[in-house]
């Protein structure tokens, strides 16, 4: 087991002239989960690949545990990958592409069969060993591709979006067990996504990147309670954080007719600044007889509580911040039917705050 270090690690591809990751800043703890999560292309698989030895670090360094790995080839870092294409070798039995890796290192067979029956039985895939892949289904061979990585005992799993062949179903339950294994394990983990909902279920902390620079890391709470910028805001949460801008007044922030709550002394925070975005979480709307309108487009009833989706109205162009549409949740039986208007209010405590102009949190 060790610790994980980035330090202002930057990759720039041949021929790129921006840095797929640039100067990036991580310490990830020994046992830790870390998930890497963002848009496509934002660098979380180059992120994964330059600790595996797999890209050439341009600038920075790289430590596993006290060692300084910039520099080692892949073999000699003391590291396991489970890929998204998990690539089993089709004409050998699950037993013997899980101990491929060992028989390479020229690992005894009494050991290797021992260490393959280990994590076969943590597994489940005791019944599989004498099977070819191609009589397994796809969660049974992604348990391989696990598996393959386990009988190893690296010092860090990597996994770059390991679940992504697997239908809808298949990868929540199997996030769960691959979350459950590695708490049990106590493995350093770097896990990447660009599934925010598999980021937060299953990360001690996760690191939020965009455009190859580390947005914010923190536990999957405190992103959710306190997203540093504009982006984390509207990343990290299902459905997003409705996001508005609009002139500060006594009070709060207008947007329409509505005055979104603010305390004095966030907007004390920002002085000098005539307009800032706020965000409000679905939840932290409350239907009222007053507020700010909501033509309700779609109603998604989820028993337990409803999505209204619908524009806001009253609000210009230039203070419409989120691209999809608002969202508030409410009572699940209570639920106003599609085109009505319902009128919200923010609940003033979970009313979020950016400057409009940096798009970095205030509040
Ligand atoms: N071999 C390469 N040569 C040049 N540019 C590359 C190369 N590989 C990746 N890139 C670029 O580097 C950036 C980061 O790519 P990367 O694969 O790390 O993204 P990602 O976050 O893993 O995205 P995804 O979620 O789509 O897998 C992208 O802009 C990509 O186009
Ligand atoms: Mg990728």
């Amino acid at each position: 087991m060790a610790t994980v270090s980035y330090r202002e690690a930057s990759r720039v591809y041949p021929g790129t002239d921006r840095a797929a990751v640039n100067k990036l800043n991580l310490e990830i703890e020994d046992g830790e989960f870390m998930v890497l999560v963002g848009p496509s292309g934002c660098g979380k698989s180059t992120s994964l690949r330059m600790l595996a030895g797999l890209e050439e670090v341009n600038s920075g360094k790289i430590l596993i545990g006290a060692r300084d790995v910039t520099d080692l080839p892949p073999k000699d870092r003391d590291i396991a990958m489970v890929f998204q294409n998990y690539a089993l070798y089709p004409h050998m039995t699950v037993g013997d592409n899980m101990g491929f890796a060992l028989k390479m290192q020229n690992v005894p067979k009494a050991e290797r069969q021992q260490r393959v029956q280990e994590a076969a039985k943590l597994l489940g895939l005791e019944d599989f060993l004498n099977r070819k892949p191609k009589a397994l289904s796809g969660g049974q061979r992604q348990r391989v591709a696990m598996g393959r990585a386990i009988v190893r005992s690296p010092q860090v799993f990597l996994m770059d979006e390991p679940l992504s062949n697997l239908d809808a179903k298949l990868r929540v339950s199997t996030r769960t067990q691959i979350a459950a294994l590695q708490q049990r394990l106590g493995v350093t983990t770097v896990y990447v996504t660009h599934d925010q909902t598999e980021a937060m279920t299953m990360g001690d902390r996760v690191a939020v990147m965009k455009d190859g620079i580390l947005q914010q890391v923190d536990t999957p709470l405190s992103l959710y309670d306190a997203p540093n910028n504009l982006f984390v805001a509207g990343f990290i949460g299902s459905p997003a954080m409705n996001l508005m801008s609009g002139k500060v007044v006594d009070g709060g922030v207008k947007v329409g007719d509505y005055t979104v709550p603010v305390p004095r002394e966030t907007l004390a925070k920002a002085p000098g600044e005539d307009t800032l975005t706020v965000g409000i979480r679905p939840e932290a709307f409350q239907v009222s007889d007053h507020g700010i309108g909501l033509d309700v487009a779609v109603v998604e009833e989820l028993g337990a509580d409803s999505f209204l989706y619908g524009t806001l109205a009253g609000l210009s162009d230039e203070e419409v911040v989120t691209a999809q549409q608002y969202v508030a949740r409410v009572g699940a039986r209570t639920a106003p039917s599609k085109g009505s208007v319902v009128r919200l209010t923010a609940t003033p405590d979970q009313v979020h705050v950016f400057s409009t102009k940096t798009e970095l949190r205030i509040s």
